[in-house]
């Protein structure tokens, strides 16, 4: 991803932005979408195109659950585990994803194919415990039968087109 690709990007929709701090973030997005994370190469280009610094552009990429400053896996699963969540069993939810997935708890599955995250209140606690995929997608009241059931069909049908995260 080029500072000029990401310029191009970010052309149409600048007006929408009185203050032009705020284009770091759909910058950032749209780099990410290239490689599901943002190397450096890519916060560099972001900085090239937005007029800010690289350090400021890492300081906004660091402050975001779902943007990656490293690799990550090709499905991203984000298990809330704020106070409703909590109360209705996500800490075992976690622990059966990642039994299911391979991981140590927290982290990426070995053959690169999901990364496992804590995160906070998703807005749906009404469906606890939740998770949700990449970055919108949702799922809850979730049994640890249905939470296998979402990863084998995850599995099977492998990484997004592009990355939605
Ligand atoms: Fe889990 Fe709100 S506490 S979605």
């Amino acid at each position: 991803m080029t500072a000029h690709e990401i310029s191009e990007f970010l052309a149409p929709i600048r007006h929408e932005f009185p203050d032009q701090r705020s284009l770091i973030l759909p910058a950032l997005r749209f780099a990410q979408e290239e490689q599901g994370w943002l190397p450096q190469g890519a916060m560099a280009a972001v900085a090239e195109a937005t007029g800010y610094s690289q350090a400021y552009v890492e300081s906004v990429a660091s402050f975001y659950d779902r943007l990656y400053t490293e690799p990550v896996g090709r499905r991203v699963i984000s298990v809330c585990t704020t106070l409703s969540c909590m109360l209705r069993g996500s800490d075992e939810l976690l622990a059966h994803v990642a039994a299911n997935i391979g991981t140590d708890g927290e982290g990426t599955s070995a053959d690169g194919m999901f990364t496992l995250q804590r995160a906070e209140c998703l807005g749906a606690c009404d469906r606890a415990p939740c998770l949700q995929v990449d970055s919108n997608d949702q799922q809850g009241p979730l049994t640890h039968d249905a939470a296998d059931a979402l990863i084998g069909a995850l599995r099977a049908d492998g990484a997004p087109t592009r990355y939605d995260r």
